[in-house]
């Protein structure tokens, strides 16, 4: 008998059992155990430091976990490579944009598609004709993800061109051309203006509406709050609440870990 798969709940997309990351001496994550239910968006929320981006690392293959267990429909993700993680459905954006500057956009998004079509993308950024047929079908593909995101008058500008708020939709982009059925959002409106945000907002809604589970890591907590069906609060490496956004918000210990951060104040 297996006790982690035990207590993972039928439903669970997503299930991270027991997770701790150790950095050397310091303790980034300590047994960290949460879900993410298919439909769900789940954020995963936490000041500075709270090892949010190293749960995300150690999911998608970034990161080999100190002990513990991240399982994926029903199937362990450890010891696979964040390609092949991603090849199996988990997709992740970065906490700092990593689009490539140098291509255009519509290229990223084709590099995007690289994850599912490893030699057919490499041979159209090689410019090979033997598959202009796959070639066609896959552009078409890569500008209905730039069409989702509203990105298909930049199509044939440089990625670095874009302004940053762009950047990051490409950021989503390229993420949803690997089709992904899990994806991990890492701060995705942080450096974004008021509008964008909540423009954002209504995508992730639109991700969702496309059978795609989310897990959102995010500190605006207007978008957190208004996007989520749960919270899981990590504080210094550990689960300290796990609820629907009310009861998150009126946690005694949630609001203590935030003090000084504006949690209370971002609801006003
Ligand atoms: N590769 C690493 N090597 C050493 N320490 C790290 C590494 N990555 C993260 N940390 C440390 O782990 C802790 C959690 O970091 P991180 O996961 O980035 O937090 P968050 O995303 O919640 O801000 C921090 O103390 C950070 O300095
Ligand atoms: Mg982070």
């Amino acid at each position: 008998m297996n006790p982690a798969r035990d207590s993972a709940k039928p439903d669970a997309l997503l299930s991270v059992r027991d997770l701790s990351i150790r950095f050397g001496g310091l303790t980034a994550i300590a047994s960290m155990t949460f879900d993410a239910n298919a439909g769900e968006i789940v954020s995963l929320i936490g000041p500075n430091g709270a090892g949010k981006t190293s749960a995300f690392n150690a999911i998608t293959g970034y990161l080999k976990p100190t002990s513990g267990d991240v399982r994926f429909k029903d199937r362990s993700l450890l010891g696979l490579s964040s390609n092949a993680i991603a090849a199996r459905g988990v997709v992740r954006t970065f906490q700092k944009t990593s689009v490539f500057g140098g291509r255009t956009v519509l290229d990223n998004v084709l590099m995007g598609l690289h994850l599912r079509s490893r030699q057919t993308a490499i041979s159209i950024l090689l410019g090979l004709t033997s598959v202009a047929r796959e070639e066609r079908e896959l552009t078409d593909e890569a500008i209905e993800m730039l069409a989702f995101v509203g990105l298909v008058p930049r199509a044939h500008e440089l990625a670095s061109a874009l302004p940053y708020g762009e950047q990051r939709l490409l950021g989503v982009a390229i993420a949803l051309a690997a089709k992904p059925s899990l994806l991990l959002l890492d701060e995705p409106v942080s450096g974004l203006n008021p509008a964008e945000k909540a423009s954002f907002m209504g995508l992730i809604r639109r991700i969702r509406a496309r059978a795609i589970t989310i897990v959102l890591v995010e500190h605006d907590m207007r978008t957190v709050m208004g996007v989520s069906d749960r919270v899981v609060v990590l504080n210094q490496g550990r689960i300290i609440c796990d609820g629907a956004p009310a009861e998150v918000q009126r946690n005694p210990e949630v609001i203590k870990a935030y003090l000084g951060e504006g949690f209370a104040r971002a609801h006003h």
